[in-house]
């Protein structure tokens, strides 16, 4: 009897989902929808509840073991601090931390490692609820900019760190260069980010374009990069020393999106919490968070790493790397 609860459970969460998303139907249209959206996501508390102050995926190690979801996540921002060299950077280093969601990145960055963190997200609400989550006196500060076109000078920081932002920047060339515009000579770029298999050696086949359209209509998403794509986008500002080092962390982080259903089943209080339309608002992201697992697990999507290093301004005028 017990042993068809779990699954009936599941099968219900796929059902109630499945409809709710298809009477709920969600369409990318602009930048604002993405402010927006990380609006509404933060001022109902759901996606916090569930997934913690992260908002992004966790690390289970090389090869992917079971993990502590919340934990995953912190073990992430420590490998990639490692994997940046981030941790050769002398307490007091300014980082920019960019599309810094409610900051928990930012915060392990400042209080962990003594980085002086400036965090940028597109979302007010997310500002203040960063601002509201971070102890008095922590080195990190928390504003509302774009991407896009960043407010700060050139060369302003000694590290630039972004952490699954770029599927929301409609110009990938252009999130390129803001991101090592604002980086001082010598600095260091690291960048974690969802992306699509390149299509330009491998076109995407009858089941992958739909497959990829939802996942960029359901979560204000307006395109993917390719791993390949975007280093070669950061490479072609001119400003970086030498090539942009690459890796695929697909596997390392694959357990993540159905540890985000699991969470749903073992915290049954976010029911009690978030009352029937919680339900319903949580419950129809359970088919994208199936269609991610796909995407991640067959390879039409990478989990793309990116370092890189500021090269100086001699060099970068004269387009050498
Ligand atoms: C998936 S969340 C990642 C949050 C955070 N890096 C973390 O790891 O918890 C994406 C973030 O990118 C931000 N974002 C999206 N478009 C942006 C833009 N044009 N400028 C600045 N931030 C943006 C969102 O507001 C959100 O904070």
């Amino acid at each position: 009897m017990n042993l068809l609860i779990i699954p009936g459970l599941l099968l219900s969460l796929l059902v109630a989902g499945a409809v709710a998303y298809l009477i709920t139907a969600r369409r990318y249209n602009s930048a604002n929808s993405v402010a927006t959206s990380y609006d509404e996501w933060t001022q109902d508390g759901i996606l916090e509840f569930y997934w913690g102050e992260h908002i992004h995926l966790g690390h289970y190690g090389s090869p992917a073991r079971p993990k502590d979801f919340r934990q995953a996540k912190y073990d992430f921002v420590h490998e990639m601090v490692r994997w940046g060299g981030l941790d050769r950077c002398p307490p007091g280093a300014t980082l920019l931390d960019v599309g810094c969601g409610i900051g928990g990145s930012s915060r392990v960055l400042a209080k962990d490692y003594g980085f002086e963190v400036t965090a940028v997200t597109i979302s007010p609400g997310q500002v203040a609820r960063a601002s509201a989550l971070t102890p008095a006196g922590m080195s990190a500060k928390f504003m509302v900019d774009d991407a896009m076109a960043l407010s700060f000078p050139d060369a302003s920081f000694d590290v630039v760190w972004s952490l699954e932002a770029g599927p929301h920047m409609p110009d990938k060339a252009v999130f390129a260069r803001e991101l090592l515009r604002v980086l001082k000579p010598g600095g260091r770029l690291v960048v974690g980010d969802w992306n699509q298999r390149d299509d330009r050696y491998q076109p995407l086949n009858f089941w992958e374009k739909p497959v990829m359209q939802q996942l960029l209509d359901q979560w204000s998403h307006p395109k993917f990069s390719s791993i390949e794509g975007f280093s070669e986008l950061l490479e072609a500002t001119g400003m970086t020393r030498c090539r942009v080092e690459t890796a695929d962390w697909s596997q390392e982080t694959l357990p993540s999106w159905l540890d985000s259903i699991w969470q749903g089943i073992i915290r049954p209080q976010g029911l009690v919490k978030f009352g029937f339309s919680g339900f319903i608002k949580s419950v129809r992201e359970v088919p994208t968070l199936l269609l991610m697992r796909l995407a991640f697990g067959s390879g039409l999507c990478r989990f793309g790493m990116f370092k890189a290093v500021r090269a100086s301004d001699a060099a970068s005028a004269l387009g050498h790397r």
